[in-house]
Formats: C-alpha cells, sequence, structure tokens
C-alpha cells in the first residue's frame, strides 16, 4: 500500500453553540464564564480522525486539535498570544505524528493568513483556502443554477473582496457574471485592489463600503468576510436572490431563515470526505465528536489539509491573502482524484431539499407577482 502522510488542524468554536459542543460540560455556565475558560485552557487533541481512503486504496489519518478561542478573542488578543495558542495546537499535532498541519477559521485570519505560524511552525502549514475557494465557486454557481438564475445577466456582491478568499473568489465569478460589486469596510485597501485587478476582470465592477445597498443591487452574493457579527440582513436581499456563505462564523443573519422563504441561502464551505472517516474525541474514546455537520462531510479546508497528507505534499500550500489561482485548480483537482466531492446543500442546520428549493423558487415568484 502507497505510504501517505499524516495530518493535524487546528480547530477553535466560533459560536457558544460550539463550545458545548465540543464540551458538553459548558452548558448552563454564562457566557463570561466560557470565554475566561476558554482563554485560559491550553490547546488540545480533541478529535481522532480515522477511516479517510481514497478510491485508490490510499488512507491517512490526522487529529483536530483546539486553540480554544472565540473568534473576536483571536481578533482582540495581543497577536503573539494567539500564535502562541495555534503553534501549540500544531505542536501536538506534530508530536502525534502530523507532517502538514491546517488552519481553521480564524486561526487562518489572524495576522498574515498563516505566514508567520508556518515560519514558526515545526511542520509545514496551510490555510486551507484553495480548496475552500474551489468548493465555494462551485456551490455559488450551483445555487444559481437551482433557482434558475443566469449569472451571465446577473450581478453578483462579493463580500470580504479584499480578503484571501473573497479576493480569488471575485477573480473567478467575475468571467461569468454580467457586473461584479466588491466589498470590504477598508476604502483604500479596497480601491487599490479594485485599481489593480478591475481592468482584467472580464465584466463591468465597481466596489463600495457599504454592505446593505449592494446586496440590494444583487442577484447572487458570495460572503467571505471575517465579520463576528451578521451583516446581511433580511430587508437587504432581492427576491429570489442567492447566498453563498463561506464564512465562519455566518455573515447571513438567522432572521432570514424565517423572514425570506424566497431566497437561497447555502453553505458553500462544505466537502465529501471519501472512505468511511471516523471522528472520534480523544478524550472520550468510541464517542463521536460532533462536526455540526452531516455524516461524512468536513469544511473544504480540513479536506484540503486531508488531501495534502494523501498525496504527500506535505508543504504550505495555501498562505497569505494573495491567492494562487492555479493552486486553487491543481487542489481542486488533486482533491477529486483522492475522492472528494461538493457535499450536499445546507443551511441553517439543515440540508436543502429538491421540495425546498421548489418552495424557494415558488416563493419567490409569489413575491415577485406580489410586488408588480
Ligand atoms: N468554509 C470554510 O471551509 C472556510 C475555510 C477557511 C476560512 N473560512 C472563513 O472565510 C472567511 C474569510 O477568510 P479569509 O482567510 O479570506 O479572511 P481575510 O483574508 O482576513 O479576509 C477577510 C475579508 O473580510 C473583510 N471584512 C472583515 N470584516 C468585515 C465586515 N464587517 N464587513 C465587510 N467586510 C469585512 C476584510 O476586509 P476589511 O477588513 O477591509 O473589511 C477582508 O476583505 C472567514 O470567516 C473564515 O473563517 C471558511
Amino acid at each position: 500500500m502507497t505510504q501517505t502522510s499524516k495530518f493535524c488542524f487546528v480547530i477553535h468554536p466560533v459560536s457558544l453553540e460550539d463550545v458545548t459542543r465540543y464540551e458538553p460540560g459548558a452548558k448552563g455556565k454564562g457566557e463570561p464564564i466560557i470565554r475566561k475558560i476558554l482563554d485560559w485552557m491550553p490547546a488540545y487533541a480533541a478529535v481522532h480522525v480515522t477511516g479517510v481512503r481514497t478510491p485508490d486504496g490510499r488512507e491517512t489519518e490526522g487529529w483536530f486539535v483546539a486553540a480554544t478561542l472565540m473568534p473576536d478573542q483571536m481578533i482582540e488578543f495581543p497577536r503573539e498570544k494567539v500564535y502562541d495558542k495555534i503553534l501549540r495546537a500544531i505542536e501536538i499535532g506534530a508530536d502525534m505524528g502530523a507532517q502538514v498541519a491546517g488552519l481553521g477559521a480564524f486561526t487562518g485570519v489572524v495576522g498574515d493568513g498563516g505566514i508567520t505560524v508556518n515560519e514558526r511552525s515545526p511542520i509545514p502549514v496551510t490555510t486551507g483556502n484553495s480548496l475552500t475557494i474551489a468548493s465555494g465557486i462551485q456551490s455559488f454557481f450551483r445555487g444559481a443554477h437551482e433557482m434558475g438564475i443566469d449569472p451571465a445577466h446577473s450581478t453578483a456582491v462579493v463580500l470580504g473582496a479584499t480578503g484571501s478568499i473573497g479576493s480569488a473568489c471575485a477573480r473567478l465569478i467575475a468571467p461569468r457574471v454580467k457586473r461584479l460589486i466588491l466589498v470590504a469596510r477598508n476604502e483604500t485597501r479596497l480601491r487599490k485592489f479594485h485599481e489593480s485587478v478591475g481592468p482584467e476582470l472580464a465584466c463591468t465592477s465597481d466596489y463600495t463600503t457599504d454592505i446593505s445597498s449592494s446586496v440590494r443591487r444583487a442577484q447572487l452574493v458570495l460572503t467571505a468576510t471575517s465579520s463576528t457579527q451578521d451583516i446581511i440582513e433580511p430587508e437587504d436581499l432581492q427576491t429570489g436572490a442567492v447566498v453563498c456563505e463561506l464564512s465562519l462564523p455566518h455573515d447571513v443573519s438567522r432572521r432570514v431563515a424565517s423572514e425570506r422563504p424566497d431566497v437561497l441561502v447555502t453553505e458553500g464551505g462544505n466537502m465529501l470526505v471519501p472512505g468511511n472517516p471516523r471522528f472520534e474525541r480523544v478524550r472520550e474514546p468510541g464517542q463521536e465528536f460532533d462536526l455540526g455537520l452531516p455524516p461524512r462531510t468536513a469544511l473544504a479546508c480540513m479536506s484540503e489539509t486531508m488531501v495534502l497528507a494523501l498525496e504527500n505534499r506535505c508543504e504550505p500550500y495555501t498562505l497569505g491573502r494573495g491567492i494562487d489561482l492555479s493552486k486553487v485548480i491543481e487542489i481542486d483537482r488533486m482533491a477529486t482524484r483522492c475522492g472528494f466531492s461538493l457535499a450536499d446543500m445546507r443551511a441553517f442546520d439543515v440540508a436543502i431539499t429538491p421540495e425546498m428549493i421548489a418552495a424557494t423558487r415558488a416563493a419567490a415568484d409569489e413575491r415577485r407577482k406580489a410586488i408588480a
């Protein structure tokens, strides 16, 4: 059998619900106490992943190691303190045998997007953003197709357009839509980004820091921000719009689920893992760890790390904010070769069935009639 490498992946809670899923003992404790405990808690090996197996019989195992901080703590705490916690998590993974490390959610956002962490790490580090971009783009256009939207006649908006994921997604979406709006908070950086890529984009484009006005103008929305709060509200969305959500924590208000039955929201970065993957709690052997996803499903950034281990490509594959699009194509091919595929559509913790899509389209038609 081909010898493959092992991996570790740094996880952290992105919400209080995550904390109680990781640590059921935290249930009932107040938020300030939970935050203090997370701050004090050292990094620890949370999950042993086994059974990831390619169609040609290659297999890998790895560990999810928790760097116990919430997203806003990662942003607000002194940078060195956060780096130390992430690096301690990687060291634990390396001690267990991992040869490549992935950075989950805000552990790949904080500071320079993994560059410094990689320089200080005992093993190569990837943010996993290349495969997140590849799967996000597929999900984005799948959502448009399901809602009967022709991208070539549509306006798309990318929220977080100056970021690692958002900037690459903007470049990949542009050739297939009529108009593209780029959104972030820092206007200077946004203008410079638009000046540098605008002339190369194969569609009309502009930029704004006004989220609400940009979303109101778009049929297709992709979120890839590092916001720690909801930024898309139900009243801003066009009738029958599609929102592909890559941000973790999510950008779309939960009110959209109940107040906008005509809008299709879909989580873009979920992948089906090949083989018979098991996510077993390290501290309670035999007990499955609840990732908050359906069985056999992992985030695309986790999947990138697994693919690199399976392909013996233990290297700092994706780092920083200027993503190389050729790597997005390459990791997508490697993932397909290893048997990974886009997971079924899902949002607000439930699977999106064909019946739900039909109901969403019908609600959009009704709303259009009511408005006309
Ligand atoms: N689903 C997955 O598998 C997966 C994998 C990896 C990462 N992620 C998630 O993807 C998101 C983006 O990651 P990244 O590495 O691309 O981050 P990044 O490089 O730090 O980029 C973040 C972008 O969001 C913008 N932004 C931040 N706060 C905002 C706000 N309140 N309103 C509008 N724009 C805002 C930033 O620009 P300004 O600062 O100028 O606003 C920047 O353009 C994160 O939530 C991360 O956790 C998901």
